[in-house]
């Protein structure tokens, strides 16, 4: 397959994952968990994994692979600059208003907060995202941000990105398993229990399977050396040229 064509097929894959993961937070939390509200109940808790999923899982993961998208190269770099600022502006304000959620949920029922193995990996994730998100804003948008100071932060900045994102995954999967071992502490039924398999645990044990498999999707596209964009000032599109010739 042509590397162009090949991303594209990848890509194709990455946003239909995307759109699956957000569709199926907000259909398990719809259909079994009862819907929404911002009232302190379990149905404000809800909120948690749908804004969680979308913001730090999909939205995050769509603003990190922006650049490896061959057709936007031969452009100006500074309107995807601005969109990729932009999405994780919206995946940051999803995350701090998804672990609201969840703080006043646990505060409203005087449940003790970040007791658990998910919400330290949790906390430590939007840590570690709010930094990155400031420090990208502060070294590549600020027009006064010194050169010097782009190129020490860009390699960091490349790094983290994947880290913070492969840490995002892991809070999704560890919160669904407690979830669903939560639930199912408060059924006195076998039957509707996790181990008896009833549907909401198949559909929810989907649901991270998807965010797993989106998440695998979007490193395979981060870490293909050929799906970079060409640094500014080299010969626009020489590398994709080069390898769809090789
Ligand atoms: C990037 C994704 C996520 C992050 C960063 C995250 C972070 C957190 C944090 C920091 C807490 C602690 C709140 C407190 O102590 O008051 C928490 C609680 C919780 N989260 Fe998540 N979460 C994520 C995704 C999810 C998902 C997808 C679910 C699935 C249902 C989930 C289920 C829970 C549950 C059940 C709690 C309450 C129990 C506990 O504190 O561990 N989380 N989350
Ligand atoms: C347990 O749950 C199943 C399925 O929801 C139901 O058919 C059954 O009658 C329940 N058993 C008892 C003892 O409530």
């Amino acid at each position: 397959m042509k590397p162009v064509l090949h991303f594209y097929v990848t890509y194709f894959l990455c946003l239909t994952l995307g759109v699956l993961c957000v569709v199926f937070v907000l259909y398990w939390n719809t259909t079994w968990r009862g819907g929404f509200a911002w009232d302190g109940s379990a149905h404000q808790f809800n909120w948690h994994p749908v804004m969680m999923v979308t913001g730090l899982v999909v939205l995050y993961g769509n603003a990190a692979v922006l650049y490896r998208i061959p057709s936007t190269w031969a452009k100006k770099k500074q309107p995807w600059k601005l969109l990729h600022a932009g999405l994780l502006f919206l995946a940051l304000l999803l995350s701090v208003l998804g672990l609201c959620a969840a703080f006043d949920f646990h505060n409203a029922n005087h449940i003790p907060n970040l007791y658990s193995l998910h919400s330290w990996v949790g906390i430590s994730t939007t840590a570690f995202f709010t930094f990155q998100w400031v420090l990208g804003l502060t070294a590549f948008l600020l027009p006064c941000s010194p050169i010097t100071f782009r190129k020490l932060v860009k390699p960091v900045h490349v790094w983290m990105g994947s880290i913070i994102f492969v840490m995002s995954v892991a809070s999704c999967l560890t919160g669904i398993n407690e979830k669903l071992i939560f639930i199912s502490q408060g059924k006195t039924n076998a039957t509707q229990r996790y181990p008896a398999l009833p549907p909401e645990y198949v559909f929810a044990n989907i649901l991270g399977v998807l965010i797993l498999a989106f998440g695998l999707v979007v490193l395979k596209i981060l870490l293909n050396q050929r799906w970079q964009r060409p640094e500014e000032g080299h010969n626009e599109n020489t590398r994709l040229l080069a390898v769809e010739h090789s």
